[in-house]
């Protein structure tokens, strides 16, 4: 993805998002901005916010590690409270049941849909005591070993989470979807963010 341009962030707006090939001329606080160019391709969209997540990550293993930046940790914690939990219910109110609509049985969408779920529940627990310990950081806490351990466990399974949905359910999706369940997909998405991206 082409991480120049905005990067939503309130500090430097300009300043490159690290990636595989980065040196050290990148931000290891920067998370790339809504892909507002995807809008209307709503499956690329689901992929770049995956993208997007993969970063996150990055930066919790970073401050679970012991790094620290106020202004990185308070965009993260909007990204956590934002951006993912849209991502969570644009899968949960929209995609899947979409794809549980139009797939057929061979397919094996139910039994991977009960797991998304119970992964997306497991997820919007964690997060919620993810944010804490980054508030509490915020303040000047330091971590404590079990805040490290919460972290690098939420990080992993969200790894896992998104290894799954990228190799599995998005390529399904990209068989079995017609431009009538991506016109209704992407008209959902942009009704969740009322009409913008940002
Ligand atoms: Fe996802
Ligand atoms: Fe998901």
């Amino acid at each position: 993805m082409n991480a120049a341009g905005e990067s939503g962030r309130g500090r430097e707006p300009k300043r490159r998002v690290c990636d595989a090939s980065s040196s050290d001329h990148c931000d290891p606080w920067a998370i790339e901005p809504m892909p507002r160019e995807l809008f209307d391709s709503p499956l690329d969209f689901l992929f770049a916010d995956h993208h997007r997540q993969r970063q996150a990550v990055r930066i919790l293993l970073n401050i679970a590690a012991g790094a620290w930046d106020e202004t990185g940790g308070s965009d993260l914690i909007t990204f956590l409270e934002r951006d993912f939990a849209l991502h969570i219910q644009d899968e949960e109110c929209d995609f899947v049941p979409l794809l549980r609509r139009i797939c057929p049985p061979e397919d094996g969408i139910d039994v991977l849909a009960e797991r998304l779920a119970d992964e997306h529940a497991d997820d919007r627990s964690s997060v919620q005591r993810v944010i804490a310990i980054l508030r509490k950081r915020l303040q000047g806490e330091p971590l404590s070993r079990q805040a490290q351990e919460s972290i690098r466990d939420f990080a992993a399974h969200l790894r896992q989470h998104l290894a799954i949905e990228n190799s599995v359910l998005l390529p399904i999706a990209r068989v079995r979807m017609d431009a009538e369940s991506l016109t209704a997909l992407s008209k959902a998405m942009r009704n969740r963010r009322g009409g913008h991206m940002s």
